[in-house]
């Protein structure tokens, strides 16, 4: 059943220069992107974005790090795009994640693992209306 997801190719995957290479694997796969756009957001877009993790240890350095720079968000569309998105994630321990995965093949850290995809037909269905509030 095709399906939208919203990803983010987070501040390291801008900095370091890896748009392309992350943006081509999606497209590789087959999925189609229907809205991209880079943009700085701030601690309250984070805290939006965020919002099942704003209370847990972890999301201080999460939310410094996610508003240290541009990002890119997307809406990539296809079969099954909410799971195969996050298969092709790889682990959210990047140092865990599987060989051929982005994290697995591109990263090293827990923090700056590159990529984010929802985790749930009501969780893209959230993020693409945040992100995306004109998309229809
Ligand atoms: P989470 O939603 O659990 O992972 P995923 O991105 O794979 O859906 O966590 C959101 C982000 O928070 C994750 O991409 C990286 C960061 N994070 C940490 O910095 N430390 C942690 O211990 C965890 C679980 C996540
Ligand atoms: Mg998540």
């Amino acid at each position: 059943m095709s399906e939208r997801t919203l990803v983010l190719l987070k501040p390291d995957a801008v900095r370091r220069g890896l748009v392309g290479e992350i943006l081509s694997r999606y497209e590789r796969k087959g999925l189609s992107i229907v809205a991209m756009e880079m943009r700085t957001i701030d601690g309250a877009m984070a805290d939006q974005h965020y919002a099942e993790h704003v209370d847990k240890p972890f999301y201080p350095p999460l939310r410094e790090f996610v508003t240290s720079g541009p990002l890119v968000a997307a809406v990539l569309e296809g079969d099954d795009a909410i799971e195969v998105v996050r298969l092709l994630n790889g682990a959210t321990d990047a140092r865990k994640a599987a060989a051929g995965t982005i994290r697995g093949d591109l990263a090293l850290s827990n923090r700056e693992n590159l990529v984010h995809g929802s985790d749930s037909p009501e969780a893209a269905k959230r993020e693409i209306a945040l992100w995306f509030p004109n998309l229809h």
